[in-house]
């Protein structure tokens, strides 16, 4: 075992891993995240997506013990201070039906808006294109990302800094 120190969602956190621990297990089974799913568990449903220091990861393909010193971001800490806009939009639109894909799919798309808050049709289905839906055959995620870029586009900067 190995202590590693990580920020997650805001808050310093230590723990002992194993080396061959995956970072989604740590998560999930002892650090209580529950809103990475294990979906395929090895990188091909987009599931089990966080955010690693502001980039959208498969957390089933990283060791815990890689991300020593790393900020994490999960689903619990995006809404923790009230839904995001694109939190709020993807509720107003009845995005989501089972829900299983909903928080890897609303953090890739935070991680996108973020670095790219205008983005074509065809950038926000690239970045989506690694997190699978079984439910809603995508139109709808696709075109709600497209409307919040298009809300924040209209709103001043001021308030775009606020929350995004
Ligand atoms: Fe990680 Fe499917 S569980 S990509
Ligand atoms: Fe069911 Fe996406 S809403 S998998």
């Amino acid at each position: 075992m190995k202590d590693i120190s990580i920020c997650l969602n805001g808050e310093v956190r230590q723990i002992a891993v194993a080396p061959n621990e995956t970072l989604l297990d740590v998560l999930r089974n002892r650090l209580g995240i529950k809103t990475p799913k294990e979906g395929c568990g090895r990188g091909d449903c987009g599931a089990c997506t966080i955010l690693l220091d502001g980039k959208a990861v498969r957390s089933c393909l990283i060791l815990a013990i890689e991300v020593h010193g790393q900020s994490i971001t999960t689903l619990e800490g995006v809404g923790a201070n009230g839904l995001t806009a694109l939190q709020k939009a993807f509720v107003k639109n009845n995005v989501f039906q089972c829900g299983f894909c909903a928080s890897g799919v609303i953090l890739a798309a935070s991680a996108l808006l973020a670095e790219n808050p205008q983005p074509t049709e065809s950038e926000v289905r690239e970045a989506l294109a690694g997190n699978l839906c079984r439910c809603t055959g995508y139109e709808p995620i696709v075109e709600t990302v497209l409307a919040v870029a298009k809300q924040a586009a209209r709103q001043p900067a001021a308030s775009r800094r606020t929350r995004s």
